[in-house]
């Protein structure tokens, strides 16, 4: 963060939501949010029975929550069927000819799906997929563009019962292939392709590349986006458009058991190795179903508009399910936010008369260096709300957001939460949170956030520690896929019975939670997670790589860029080649977002006796230059100096 920006958040400025604004939000005023919060944290089973009333049960659930740390099973014995909610029941409330998604593709072509046509194609793919003998529970992978047959992948999925596994269409094949065997899919659902500025992302070209190593998919069905010829493998892939021809379009969606699980979602840790995580059916729904009525204050006229991928838990909760079991209208976009320039968001805005949008704080820092000719020309008075999310908004982005898109009329939304919550957890209701540039504010309903330090004990107002829930919230994970060790280990040993975010974090007096970043080895690249330790395990999977540290250094646009430092086998020497070879590689064993933006030649790393790398140091280094932190426990200090060197070059 720069030193201006400290300046603007040292000086503490309040925005009260507009009155316009609360008089019509679902949560109007402070004490009311007070009252509810308290209610859904003393007597949790009253707040969420209520507001599960909401939901369409095909069973009524007996109990709201059965909990024995870590382990919770929400809305026991109810049985849901969470594509149902999101589709069907908007088809006996009124919403059957109400645009469901509007999408625009990058070349510029534009498409609506009433809720009844999203219905139709939802139970046709569906159909497909029983037809080809995907049944409840099997694992199915999804590696799509951003087009709507990403989301009725994902819902036809969720209606017969079987756990999607997205991956974002920017990893590699050896992160597919990875991902697949970890957890067993027996079919994927892809497309020839999607655009990405202007050129063409080969989606069936990598997995097929994966297919090589992992050999258990029976089928691929492949839509065709693009219209360019791929490999078809004769028993194994299909067409989208000659299946769906097949069958009928219509299906009966059965209920399955609250604790159903509904997808598994991979994200980076502090070991090389990323972990899938869990989410079931009732919980996940009542959690995304809520947070966007109240957070998003989602009403009937709204035209909302998260710019994620689907491929990131936020596209699962704020693309597919939370704005959908809302019935929602939503604008989806294929592309890339600068193509053809800087201005496509806010033409899409314009067109569309987006009225709340949702993106992060790294697309934000992107927009004010492109200049604000783009936002200027365009009319944003449609907007009434706004949201971030993915990592700490910097008070000059918050500032400029608020400002030159916000026209200075809308609320903000800095919402905090991770995969793993599955919703939103701490983060102002529109209608009522005062807000400050760089706080998320305050939790949401049923949500018992704190900070805790060492020993466990809360810290004082202004001291920093361990962000932490101490109470079970029905949008939870319920495993690391097939690892409950390491669930247990990861989330639920600092304190006993109490989950550990990673992130450190302090409060203020007035109760504002101020998210100062992760506390673990993993870095928050332009709003994504990536563990040190895969980057590194990338690197060293090369054959000239001996050693390799990584390291995050603060970037202008990324929040975090990524540094390595490497040191070579014998027979090898640092050049510039090597150096993009090894960018290259990286791309190419996880995917673009983990090449590191440098990499350094070195004889040595700094490491204890002990031979731990000492990470903490190169990030002062890279960071300031300097080393000043405590060198007592380094095996070789003149390592530090050839290390200093190797930067400067
Ligand atoms: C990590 C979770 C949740 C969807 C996107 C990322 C950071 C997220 C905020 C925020 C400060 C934030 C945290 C968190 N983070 N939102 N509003 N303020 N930090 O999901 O990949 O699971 O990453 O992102 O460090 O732990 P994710």
């Amino acid at each position: 963060m720069s030193k201006k920006s400290q300046n603007v958040a040292s000086v503490e400025l309040e925005f009260k939501p507009a009155r316009k604004f609360s008089k019509k939000a679902r949560i109007s005023s402070l004490a009311q949010y007070k009252q509810l919060h308290r209610e859904s944290i003393k007597k949790p089973a009253t707040f969420w029975a209520r507001e599960a009333k909401e939901l369409l049960w095909q069973k009524k659930w007996s109990k709201v929550l059965d909990w024995k740390a870590p382990n919770a099973k929400w809305f026991v014995g109810g049985k849901i069927n969470v594509c149902e909610n999101c589709v069907d029941s908007h088809l006996i409330n009124g919403r059957a000819n109400k645009a469901a998604i509007i999408w625009e593709g990058e070349p510029g072509e534009s498409r609506t799906l009433t809720y009844r046509q999203l219905h139709r194609e939802v139970c046709q793919f569906a159909n497909v997929l029983l037809a080809k003998g995907i049944k409840s529970k099997d694992r199915v992978l999804i590696y799509m563009p951003m087009v709507p047959e990403a989301a009725i992948a994902m819902l036809a999925c969720a209606r017969i019962g079987a756990v999607h596994s997205v991956v974002f269409g920017g990893f590699s094949a050896e992160s597919i292939a990875d991902r697949l065997e970890d957890c067993k899919a027996k079919a994927v659902i892809t497309s020839d392709g999607g655009y990405r500025r202007g050129s063409v992302v080969p989606l069936k070209a990598n997995v097929d590349e994966a297919l090589k190593k992992y050999k258990g998919v029976e089928t691929v069905i492949v839509y065709q986006r693009i219209g360019e010829k791929v490999t078809m493998k004769n028993g194994r892939d299909v067409y989208w458009h000659d299946e769906v021809a097949k069958v009928s379009d219509q299906h009966i969606a059965k209920g399955f058991d609250s604790e159903h699980p509904l997808f598994i979602l991979y994200t980076s840790g502090s070991t090389g190795k990323p972990k899938g995580i869990l989410h079931t059916s009732g919980g996940y729904l009542m959690g995304t179903y809520a947070t966007t009525k109240y957070i998003f204050d989602m009403q009937d006229d709204d035209v909302y508009w998260c710019t994620a991928d689907v491929g990131w838990i936020t596209g699962h909760s704020y693309i597919v399910y939370g704005p959908l079991a809302n019935g929602a209208t939503q604008v989806m976009y294929e592309g890339a936010p600068n193509f053809p320039d800087f201005g496509r968001f806010w033409d899409i805005v314009e067109k569309y008369k987006v009225s709340i949008f949702y993106t992060a704080p790294t697309a934000i820092r992107a927009f004010i260096k492109a200049g604000d000719q783009f936002p200027e020309a365009r009319d944003l008075s449609s907007l009434r709300l706004l949201g971030t999310v993915g990592e700490p908004i910097n008070p000059e982005a918050w500032m400029w957001y608020h400002k030159k898109i916000g026209g200075g009329r809308c609320p903000i939304v800095d919402t905090w939460w991770q995969t793993e919550t599955g919703a939103i957890m701490i983060s102002p209701l529109p209608g009522c949170t005062p807000t400050k540039p760089g706080t998320a504010t305050l939790p949401f309903f049923g949500v018992d956030a704190a900070i805790l330090d060492e020993t466990g004990q809360e810290c004082r107002a202004g001291e920093g520690g361990k962000l932490v829930i101490r109470q079970p919230w029905p949008s939870m994970l319920r495993s690391i896929y097939g690892d409950k060790k390491r669930y247990r280990d990861t989330y639920w040993s600092d304190y006993k019975g109490v989950y550990t975010a990673g992130d450190g974090a302090r409060k203020d007096k007035k109760g504002n939670f101020w998210i100062t970043g992760r506390l673990d080895d993993v870095l928050n690249v332009s709003g994504h997670r990536l563990g040190t330790a895969e980057v590194e395990s990338a690197l060293v999977s090369h054959d000239s790589v001996a050693e390799a540290a990584v390291v995050g250094r603060p970037h202008e646009i990324k929040g975090q860029g990524v540094v390595a430092f490497v040191s070579l086998k014998g027979k090898f020497t640092g050049s510039d080649d090597l150096n993009k070879e090894l960018r290259n590689h990286v791309g190419k064993v996880i995917g673009a977002i983990a090449k590191p933006d440098e990499i350094h030649f070195t004889t040595a790393l700094p490491k204890t006796r002990s031979g731990k790398i000492m990470r903490r140091l190169l990030k002062e280094l890279v960071a300031t230059g300097e080393v000043t932190g405590n060198v007592t426990t380094l095996e070789d200090v003149e390592v530090i100096k050839s290390l200093q060197e190797s930067l400067k070059k």
